[in-house]
């Protein structure tokens, strides 16, 4: 008997919470999330052991080459809230609702939240949205479903936004995460916004912030994985800092790969069956 067969299966990591999430910001202790849009992006995220793994609906951009996250689907974030919810053993998993479900009214919000909860496994849906969507979040967290808000740069209204750029109303920006926190969100997520800005709304929220672009003073940070270590095609925002440079090592791998296929050296002696 090898060791590997006497010893039980590990168990599995006790799931984070967003109690987990309100304890960390009480013990001052920064919060991390990435996306993760599939099963290899969800087990690397998780295995990085950072507190929660979002779906974003920037998967539209960053995996299906779309140029706004406006085409996501509900179909497509369960599609891949699904995996990454199975992939994800320790991390709280948060799946975008896609536009426009949180401006059609309460009760379609709350069926859409619902359905991302109960068809992909997650832990918690976000919402982007300003005041006026406070009745929103207050319907899907009355229905037992953890919100996370989203203020600041709302990607969904890139076209009203006039493009993807710093919000600078201090008032209105307060009052949006405020409204998100008042009506249940657990936590918020500003989205480049100034600094002292997200400071202010962060020393007076009762919940945790999660910054993008919103400088170091919010409770915890979130960038998307492709930014992140180097895979995606656009231009990067200047907020992000890219820790690897995984397009140029793929490039590297295929054009060697492909290279050794036409010189006949691969396949070789050790990957040639029988
Ligand atoms: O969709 C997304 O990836 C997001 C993050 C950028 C916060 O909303």
């Amino acid at each position: 008997m090898t060791s590997a067969e006497r010893s039980p299966p590990a168990p599995a990591p006790r799931r984070v919470t967003v109690h987990d999430i309100a304890a960390a910001r009480a013990a001052g202790r920064p919060l991390s999330m990435v996306t993760a849009y599939d099963w290899p992006t969800g087990r690397l995220a998780d295995a990085a052991g950072v507190d929660c793994v979002l779906v974003g609906d920037s998967v539209a951009m960053v995996v299906a080459g779309r140029d706004s996250t406006l085409p996501a689907t509900l179909d497509q974030m369960i599609y891949h809230g699904e995996i990454v919810a199975r992939a994800v053993a320790r991390a709280l998993v948060v799946v975008d609702l896609p536009f426009p479900l949180q401006h059609l009214g309460v009760r379609r919000a709350i069926a859409a939240a619902a359905r991302i909860l109960k068809e992909t496994g997650c832990q918690a849906i976000k919402l982007e949205g300003t005041a006026g969507q406070a009745d929103v979040i207050a319907g899907i967290v009355g229905a037992g479903i953890p919100v996370m808000g989203h203020v600041g740069l709302r990607p969904q209204a890139v076209h009203q936004l006039g493009g993807y750029r710093m919000q600078r109303d201090a008032a209105r920006l307060a009052e949006d995460a405020a409204a998100a926190a008042a009506a249940g969100a657990f936590a918020v997520v500003l989205e480049c916004i100034p600094r002292a800005v997200a400071a202010e709304i962060t020393s007076t929220l009762p919940v945790p912030t999660i910054g993008i672009g919103a400088g170091p003073d919010c409770d915890g940070q979130v960038l998307v994985m492709h930014d992140l270590v180097g895979l995606a095609f656009d231009r990067v925002p200047r907020f992000v800092r890219q820790y690897a440079d995984s397009r140029t090592s793929i490039a590297e791998a295929l054009a060697t790969w492909r290279a050794d296929v036409e010189r006949r050296d691969f396949p070789g002696a050790a990957e040639t069956l029988g």
